[in-house]
């Protein structure tokens, strides 16, 4: 199979039977990136709505799908970062082609796996982590003592973001639509949780922060949620979109209530972010995130597995995020 390697495929968007493996050409590392032979991915919702045709591939982005992966060096670029060298274990942010044999990276979105950490577990980490620390930090500017509300709280992103809002001496609070994702949620070190689909968690999330609200809400739910998220809002909160899965349209005196919360509504999406960008926050995470996967120190992080597939199972994996079943991330093992 020289200059060929198998990768996830499908002919026509739609439904998760239409995926299957295909032999594909292997990527060429260009001008500053590195070649990965991938040993795990792990799957996104951002897969889903691609392999709907509803998400446009990034311009010059695989058209593979997988936004992360996990796996070792095996050829380096032209004027590639020489912090990297042939057989180095890493983990990579992707702008795609993650479910494959073999991905090209830019040098500065790949990570170290800590040590002790399996592939399985390291190519959970990208995404979600990458992400969750994105919306704290980069756009929501979370402070100590601050007061997060996470919805999707048994999500990838969720999980994770639950685990760094302790690190940053913030609670979080959660939103989740079942009893054992909510008490999940609640080991991982959420303050308190709110079943969505049984009780009003605007209401709720004002009785548990002494009517004062959260000071932060990381939304990944939208339009469903508008009114809600307007009551839980502390004044002058700040309000973090970053996924639409209950849709974008809202009617409704939207702009009032926001006005008179003071409420700062902010939008984040990071695969179309600039390398630069991406760079910034691999750089951040790696440095006040990453050290905390490794045993030993005052907060432990996680990361967070559902369960893992093999490749060749594409489509189960896929049915099961779309019947959001999981709890934390589903992983592809993908055949050396
Ligand atoms: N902007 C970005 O840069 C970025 C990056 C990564 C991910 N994301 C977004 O982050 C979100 C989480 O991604 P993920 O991969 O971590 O997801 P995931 O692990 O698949 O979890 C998603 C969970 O959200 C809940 N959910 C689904 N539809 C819902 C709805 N209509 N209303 C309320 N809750 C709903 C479900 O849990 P329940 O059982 O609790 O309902 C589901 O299991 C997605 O919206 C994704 O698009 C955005």
């Amino acid at each position: 199979m020289e200059g060929k390697m198998l990768a996830a495929h499908f002919d026509v968007p739609g439904e998760p039977e239409n995926l299957y493996v295909k032999e594909v050409s292997k990527p060429v590392p260009k001008e500053g990136e590195v070649l990965v032979e991938v040993h795990a991915s792990a799957l996104n919702r951002a897969d889903l709505l691609q392999r709907r045709g509803k998400y446009a591939v990034p311009p010059g982005a695989s058209q593979i799908l997988g936004l992360e992966a996990a796996g070792k060096v095996v050829a380096l670029g032209p004027g590639a970062d020489g912090r990297w060298k042939i057989g180095d274990r890493v983990m990579a942010l992707l702008a795609g082609g993650g479910n494959a044999q073999y991905v090209n990276v830019h040098s500065c979105q790949l990570m170290p796996i800590p040590a002790g950490m399996t592939d399985t577990d390291a190519a959970s980490v990208p995404e979600a982590w990458l992400t969750a620390y994105q919306l704290l930090h980069f756009v929501g500017k979370v402070q100590k003592g601050e007061t997060v509300l996470i919805h999707a709280g048994a999500s990838g992103v969720g999980t994770a973001a639950i685990q760094l809002c302790r690190l940053a001496g913030a609670v979080p609070m959660v939103t989740a639509g079942s009893a054992d994702k909510l008490e999940f949620a609640k080991k991982l070190g959420a303050a308190a949780g709110f079943n969505y689909k049984e009780e009003d968690f605007g209401t709720k999330c004002l009785e548990a922060t002494n009517n004062v609200g959260a000071d932060i809400i990381l939304d990944c739910v939208g339009a469903t949620h508008w009114e809600k998220n307007l009551q839980a809002l502390n004044t002058d909160g700040r309000w973090v979109v970053y996924g639409l899965m209950g849709s974008g349209q809202i009617n409704g005196d939207f702009l009032t209530k926001l006005l008179w919360k003071r409420g700062s509504l902010l939008g984040s999406l990071l695969r179309t972010r600039s390398s630069k960008y991406k760079a910034e926050l691999v750089k951040a995470f790696t440095e006040n995130a990453l050290p905390y996967f490794t045993p030993g120190g005052p907060v432990q992080l996680r990361p967070i597995v559902d369960s893992v597939y093999p490749l060749e199972k594409i489509a189960e994996a896929h049915r099961r995020m779309e019947e959001n079943k999981n709890t934390g991330k589903i992983v592809l093992q993908v055949p050396v």
